[in-house]
């Protein structure tokens, strides 16, 4: 069997990253990031994204390409993320990855960035299915049913705000640079949950997730101490705030796992950094269940994580020509089922 090397394009945010995977090794993954751009602003600004993607790109595939020691007609497929995220974003990577393979003749494979996100967890061992995943990110939250490698199916999700913007907003309030969710668990280890936060839709009988709630009482609370002068202790504030989204999270997983009886489960995106949701899952889980988390470096926006999921996409047949457009809502349905 002839080795496969896949070269992978992300830019659905404010990460700009190439990865090539050779012999389902991880070989490079290069990451641009733009935070700092956007950390004035207090959340990413679509037009400046766009704009940095731009900028670094091409760079970026020199870069993987040589770090990587492979030149392009070594390479199996171009794969790209082209949706879910900003679309202004996306269509950078996605007219850099047509190109690249267009000039090359490589085949196009199409990547959901929720896929990646789920497939980073393929880097700590060979997945076995089926099996469930929440994926917790700054514009995500999904608890994903996988059949079979490379079937998504979302069995709940939020109805409005993702777990890591829920982060984001309440680190703006509390003046936290963004992107805010690190500092919060941080701080949340040095403090109580003495505000003892809402915890919306716990008991409900669905697999739904709600955080906006949470983020308006904590935003209420805030400002009414602001009027009456009251001080808030700051440390306080986080272990409140994340001891609600903790419980949000382990009750939701807890019904879905009764409901779907798997052996394995992911936890991925980039609130899956965090420390306390780690933590709270390894003591809550049955110890027979395979807990996988991705490393720190895949749990954040990275080409590497399209890479693995490129991967199943190509075993699976799932090319695209280039008339593929960038999608900002993408579903977990791929092409064929458009
Ligand atoms: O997956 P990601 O890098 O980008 C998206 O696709 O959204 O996730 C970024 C999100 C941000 O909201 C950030 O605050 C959050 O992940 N995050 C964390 C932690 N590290 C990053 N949230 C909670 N605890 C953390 N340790
Ligand atoms: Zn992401």
């Amino acid at each position: 069997m002839t080795e496969k090397i896949f070269l992978a394009i992300e830019s659905s945010c404010d990460e700009t990253s190439v990865a090539i995977l050779r012999d389902k090794q991880l070989v490079t993954n290069v990451i641009a990031s733009q935070v700092s751009s956007h950390q004035r602003f207090g959340g990413v600004v679509p037009e400046v994204a766009s704009r940095h993607h731009v900028e670094v790109i091409t760079r970026c595939i020199e870069e993987a390409l040589a770090e990587a020691d492979v030149t392009p007609k070594d390479l199996t497929g171009v794969a790209v993320t082209y949706g879910p995220g900003l679309v202004g974003a996306l269509l950078v990577g996605l007219a850099a990855a047509k190109a690249f393979a267009w000039a090359h003749g490589l085949p196009l494979i199409p990547v959901n960035h929720m896929a990646g996100h789920l497939m980073a967890a393929q880097a700590v061992k060979d997945l076995t299915y089926p099996l469930l995943a929440l994926l917790v990110s700054g514009g995500h939250t999904e608890l994903v049913y996988v059949e079979k490698p490379g079937d998504y199916k979302i069995i709940g999700e939020t109805r409005d705000d993702a777990v890591g913007e829920a982060y984001d907003k309440v680190g703006r309030v509390m003046g936290l640079p963004y992107p805010a969710g690190r500092q919060i668990d941080e701080l949340a280890r040095q403090g109580q949950d003495v505000y003892h936060f809402p915890r919306a839709m716990i008991k409900e009988d669905n697999l739904d997730f709600s955080f906006s709630g949470l983020k308006s009482a904590f935003i209420n609370l805030h400002h009414n101490a602001q009027q009456k002068e009251e001080e808030l202790v700051l440390e306080d504030l986080c272990a409140s705030f994340q001891a609600a989204v903790l419980d949000i999270l382990a009750a939701k997983l807890a019904k879905a796992l009764q409901q779907y009886p798997v052996k394995t489960l992911v936890l991925a995106g980039g609130v899956a950094a965090n420390q306390g949701l780690r933590q709270r899952l390894a003591a809550d889980l049955p110890a027979e269940l395979d807990l996988i988390v991705p490393p720190l470096r895949l749990c954040g926006d990275n080409a590497g994580m399209i890479a693995y999921a490129a991967e199943l996409e190509y075993a699976k047949g799932n090319l695209a020509d280039l008339a593929l457009n960038a999608k900002s809502s993408l579903a977990f349905d791929y092409l064929e089922s458009e």
